[in-house]
């Protein structure tokens, strides 16, 4: 039987990544991007595979309910790979409420719709969530976070994560949906909103502004290339036992002033320039409130059930990134001067 997918958050970094690697592998699937296009959906993230025929776009808000039902009505929805979601820590300690609407009421909105447009067979329907390895709160020096290490989210952001995490749990457990849940560590690549370390310091470094380090910077993250984390969700997605957790993780950590400096060392011979000369931008700043220590994810499950490992090393997907952007000008430039949120209206308004 032929799937018609709904991938939420298809406008944001790594959904962008889903959706096109689904389009391209999967012709005969139809693939329902569902985005509210908030500052962090970027539908030039999908320039080049917009116009496949079976690529659809809906601009809808998880928060109004009766339109995700009309989604999945228009739609014959099938399965659910659902990714939208506010992402960013700093801002989640801003402004939390935010991600309580987002990530835990429009996750329940979600839910809820699936369980009643499917529940004449559950069998036949996969719920499947995407989530963070920033539920399981922070390492200490060791250790690795594995499917069973207890949640213990430390900001807003991580805490809604959870939270959306253990609904979408408990309608496994109570209504026998067919879910999957899988937390993966950082993600780095093309088409990243340069809020995040690596692409606001790849766009601080080609404009020489100053690189903002938060505390010591000693933090350590376990960075995975956005397009392994698009394979594994593919792997997950067809493979994956129901209500099973899936870790997924690079066996790829860094401390940030380490990575800080690679990156530097990368883009001075890249651009051409004195070997030492971005690193100069370097300036520590007040740290985060509530800065986790250290993520590392166990993925030996992944890799043991289901034969996936990265296929890149980071040396080469950081160059694959920062390739990226130095080639991509008009994407960040449209980023970065808000001009990409015209992309809708410009594309969509005549259809
Ligand atoms: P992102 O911020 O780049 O994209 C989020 C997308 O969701 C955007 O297109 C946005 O418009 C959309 N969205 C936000 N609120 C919405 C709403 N109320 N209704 C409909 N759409 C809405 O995020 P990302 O970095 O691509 O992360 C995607 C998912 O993966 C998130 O669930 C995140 O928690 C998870 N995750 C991210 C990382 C990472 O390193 N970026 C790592 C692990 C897990
Ligand atoms: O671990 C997975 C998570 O990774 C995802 O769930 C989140 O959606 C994603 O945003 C990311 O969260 P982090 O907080 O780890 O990512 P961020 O890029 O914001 O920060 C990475 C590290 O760099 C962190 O230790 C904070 C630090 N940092 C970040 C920024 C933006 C700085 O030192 N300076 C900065 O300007």
């Amino acid at each position: 039987m032929s799937k018609s997918i709904l991938i939420t958050g298809g406008a944001g970094f790594i959904g962008s990544h889903v959706v096109r690697l689904f389009i391209n592998k999967y012709p005969q699937y139809k693939i329902v991007n569902l985005d509210a296009l908030t500052y962090a959906g970027n539908l030039e993230n999908l320039k080049d595979v917009d116009q496949a025929p079976n690529y659809f776009f809906e601009k809808v808000n998880l928060l109004e309910a009766d339109k995700v039902e009309a989604v999945f009505k228009k739609h014959l929805i099938t399965d659910v790979i659902h990714l939208a979601a506010e992402s960013h820590v700093d801002r989640s300690i801003i402004s939390p409420l935010d991600f309580v609407y987002t990530n835990i009421i429009g996750t329940v909105n979600l839910l809820n719709v699936a369980k009643n447009f499917w529940k004449e067979n559950y069998d036949n329907h996969l719920f499947y969530h995407i989530s963070t390895d920033e539920v399981y709160g922070a390492l200490g020096e060791t250790g690795f976070f594995t499917e069973t290490t207890a949640y213990h989210p430390n900001s807003p952001y991580s805490a809604s994560k959870a939270s959306s995490d253990h609904f979408v749990r408990a309608y496994a457990e109570t209504y026998h949906l067919k879910t999957i849940v899988s937390n993966c560590s950082n993600n780095y690549g093309p088409y990243h909103f340069p809020e995040k370390l690596i692409p606001l310091f790849i766009n601080n470094i080609i404009t020489k502004k100053s690189l903002p380090v938060y505390g010591d910077g000693l933090y350590t993250r376990d960075w995975l290339f956005v397009k392994d984390h698009a394979l594994a969700i593919d792997l997950i997605f067809h493979k994956g036992k129901a209500d099973e957790t899936y870790n997924i993780g690079g066996f790829n950590e860094w401390r940030n002033i380490d990575l800080i400096k690679l990156l530097c060392s990368l883009m001075d011979e890249k651009l051409g320039r004195q070997k030492g000369e971005s690193e100069t931008l370097i300036t520590y700043v007040k740290d985060r409130p509530g800065h986790d220590r250290r993520y590392a994810i166990d993925a030996t499950k992944i890799n043991k059930e289901l034969g996936w490992k990265p296929t890149v090393t980071f040396e080469q997907g950081l160059s694959e990134t920062i390739d990226w952007y130095l080639q991509n000008t008009e994407w960040l430039q449209h980023v970065t001067s808000g001009a990409y949120q015209h992309y809708y209206e410009n594309m969509y308004s005549s259809r």
